[in-house]
């Protein structure tokens, strides 16, 4: 029997199916039907590169990198993630955020290391708790002028090297005034009814102050990935309970949140800052290829189909054609089912997405609502693998990118990125997913409009602490000026950005993966 042997790691929930001795195969779960020519024991296939001697990106394409507050800012004290990461055993190593790159003290350093990347767009957040440290000030409306004035540092400094900004208010931190880890059994962060009305009026207050500089806006970093590890996984602040109810609720809740400060950004932004429009918002949300570890077994197909629905679909689902699905089983017949509902259809003006990878499913642990158990570290495949132990899997990247063509809506790649310390990966990670994603533009009719690479530098991966390193470029975080060195990857990156093509000579020319160094989880 498989059993819940590592609820905490990588993103601070990875479910592992530990004791199972199945193999894995490749058929990816688009419908609940067995595929009649399934090998059980076949591996999840290497990666077949999509064809063509060379592709190009649109003229307009942004080539951007991102980055989080909590994970590149120092002093985050009111932070609810600060607090968590105080905790033991919550962090590996013990390591403190306030170690890492204290960005906001480096902002030309890090705009000029973006300018030497040839980046043409940053993705970064405002902090909610370092505007508004206490409830106090948020009531009084006293932001923290100190905060105000770095970030418009930043924008300035953006704007000067002529960098679309993208800003996101909420990346996994919260403020401890809206979630206080001491008492994880109580309704916290988007269960608190006072969320709908406290975070429509922050948005509202940083698309005034902000959005003379800020066109693009994310609401929430990765819904799915925060609820799980809150609420399920005890990866993440405050470190509930288990319980899938409570998850669930909270996604309810939270996508009525969302469609709330979508409207609150599009009533308070009404200054084009460049982009052509004066707002444009979405979600970043996290998208997997979900596989079933046996394909011959119909329940592990049918899990991963209900995998895909749940995790890649439902939110979209929700605020681009407003159904709302609220007993998660796929069809609109529910007693509190709704189609095309006007409070939230139209919530989102483009789709951004983050890729990192496959999960396979199995039946033998039916988890609520999936009937399966979803694994996405130390996977059973062939696959190369990043520090993190995940797949490097390319062509589920332009799966991902395809599922979302139903939507009719432009596209932003949020996050994309690989955990390597040796720098001996990240250069062909990075060619083979752009490669991907241009095919998905030139044959699947895709129409995304942009790239962000994850990180711009090496930062606090939440859970795994400072071990991963994500960045293009290297900080020397014992050093005062926090020196930053480019990998290879930065060069690559700055050559695609400045031809707009990549031929597949360039990518055959990169070494093979070689063997990633894991970081270890707490
Ligand atoms: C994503 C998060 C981001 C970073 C990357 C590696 O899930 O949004 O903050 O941790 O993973």
């Amino acid at each position: 029997m498989p059993s819940l042997a590592r609820l905490l790691g990588s993103l601070g929930l990875v479910f592992v199916a530990a004791c199972s001795s199945k193999g894995a195969s490749n058929a990816p779960a688009t419908d609940a039907g067995v595929d009649s020519s399934c090998d059980p024991g076949a591996a999840v296939p290497a990666y077949v590169r999509s064809p063509g001697a060379e592709v190009s990106f649109p003229s307009g394409f942004l080539f951007g990198t991102a980055t989080a507050g909590m994970q590149i800012e120092k002093g985050l004290v009111h932070a609810d993630w600060y607090q968590w990461a105080k905790l033991p055993g919550k962090v590996a190593g013990g390591d403190n955020p306030d170690d890492g790159p204290d960005a906001l003290a480096h902002i030309p350093e890090h705009v000029a290391a973006m300018q030497s990347a040839g980046a043409t767009a940053y993705r970064f957040s405002i902090e909610w708790s370092r505007i508004y440290p206490t409830l106090d000030a948020f009531d009084a409306d006293t932001p923290d002028a100190t905060a105000l004035a770095s970030y418009h540092q930043l924008l300035a400094a953006l704007k000067a090297a002529k960098i679309r900004p993208f800003v996101t208010l909420h990346h996994f931190a919260t403020p401890d005034y809206l979630d206080d880890i001491t008492q994880p059994s109580q309704p916290q962060t988007f269960e608190r009814p006072e969320m709908l009305t406290m975070f429509p009026e922050f948005a509202r207050r940083m698309a005034k102050e902000f959005g003379g500089e800020v066109d693009d806006w994310v609401t929430i970093n990765e819904p799915m990935i925060l609820l799980l590890g809150a609420y399920v996984a005890q990866g993440h602040p405050p470190g509930a309970p288990m319980s899938f109810d409570r998850m669930v609720g909270a996604l309810k809740k939270l996508v009525r949140v969302h469609a709330a400060v979508y409207d609150a950004l599009h009533a308070a932004d009404t200054i084009d800052a460049g982009s052509g429009r004066p707002v444009a918002v979405s979600i970043a949300k996290h998208n997997r290829v979900f596989f079933p570890r046996d394909a011959c077994e119909p329940n592990d197909v049918a899990a991963a189909a209900k995998a895909t629905y749940l995790w890649n679909e439902w939110i979209y689902n929700a605020l681009v054609f407003g159904d709302w699905d609220d007993d998660f089983d796929g069809v609109y017949t529910g007693p509190n089912d709704k189609q095309a509902d006007p409070t939230l259809k139209g919530r989102v003006d483009w789709l951004g997405v983050n890729y990192y990878g496959d999960t396979l499913v199995s039946s033998e642990l039916a988890l609520p609502y999936i009937g399966g158990i979803p694994t996405y570290a130390d996977l059973p495949t062939s696959l190369p693998k990043t520090d993190m132990s995940w797949d490097i899997f390319p062509q589920g990247f332009r799966t991902v990118l395809k599922e979302l063509a139903k939507y009719k809506l432009p596209v932003y790649v949020t996050e994309n990125g690989i955990g390597d310390s040796q720098d001996v990966n990240k250069s062909r990670y990075l060619a083979e997913h752009l490669w991907e994603l241009a095919h998905a533009i030139s044959d699947d009719g895709v129409d995304v409009r942009g790239y962000f690479y994850w990180s711009l530098i090496d930062n606090f991966e939440w859970a795994n602490g400072f071990c991963p390193r994500f960045g293009l470029y290297a900080v020397d975080r014992a050093s005062a000026s926090k020196t930053l060195t480019p990998y290879k990857a930065a060069t690559l990156f700055r050559q695609i950005a400045a031809d707009g093509k990549l031929s597949a000579a360039t990518i055959d020319a990169l070494p093979a993966y070689s063997s990633p160094v894991i970081c270890q989880g707490p």
